[in-house]
């Protein structure tokens, strides 16, 4: 099966409809609600250094958890389309004062700047987006690739992220088609609850 296999695509367009659908109302309580079940979590209370993203496409809005997690205390990085590296990212501190702009697909994105990088072993945890998940923790993205490539020797790191998927309830599907470059999600957050894999 290719990345761009039928099934693939039209499992990303049906799920993609169904949470741009979600009402404003639905997705701040899908928002409200999420803040509460991911800081409820041993892994986020562990971690001192967090990557999050900035939601598009009806995707869950992360931004009442990143105020939260700042109110915690804790170190929150946004992902940055890698400047030399094509298709992957690099992870960037966010604060409130982090200048942003829009990447070429149009996501705000921090600033490029070099001082403000973060390594992977220097993050101790990554939430991940999502189009598709299933309840073993694969894992169908928008179609880009970009965090299974940013991902992919996570395993070689003396210490790696740990990774968390997070979704409304509505992305789940019964078997996400996977291929051999998915990375897998050991953690998956949904309003509703936690997945532990
Ligand atoms: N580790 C990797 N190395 C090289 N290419 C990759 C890697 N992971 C994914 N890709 C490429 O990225 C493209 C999109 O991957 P896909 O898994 O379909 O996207 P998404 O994870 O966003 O749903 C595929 O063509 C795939 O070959
Ligand atoms: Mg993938």
């Amino acid at each position: 099966m290719s990345a761009k296999s039928p099934q693939r695509q039209q499992l990303r367009q049906s799920i993609r409809r169904a949470r741009q659908q979600l009402s404003p109302l639905e997705q701040q309580s899908a928002a409200e609600t999420l803040v509460k079940v991911v800081l409820a979590s041993p892994e986020v209370q562990r971690a001192d250094s967090i990557a999050l993203y900035l939601s598009n496409d009806g995707e869950l809005d992360t931004l009442p958890l990143i105020h939260a997690l700042w109110q915690q205390g804790k170190q929150v990085a946004l992902p940055v389309l890698h400047l030399f590296t094509a298709g992957h990212l690099l992870f960037q501190r966010f604060s409130a004062d982090t200048p942003l702009r829009p990447n070429k697909y149009g996501i705000a994105e921090p600033v490029p700047n070099i001082q403000q990088l973060m390594l992977l072993s220097q993050l101790d945890l990554i939430c991940l987006p999502l189009v598709a998940f299933d309840d073993a923790g694969h894992r169908l993205g928008m179609g880009g690739g970009f965090y299974d490539r940013t991902l992919a020797n996570l395993a070689n790191l003396p210490t790696a992220p740990q990774l968390v998927g997070l979704a409304h309830d509505c992305q789940q599907v019964n078997a996400v088609p996977i291929e051999a470059w998915d990375v897998p999600l050991p953690i998956i957050a949904t309003p509703s609850r936690i997945w532990r894999f």
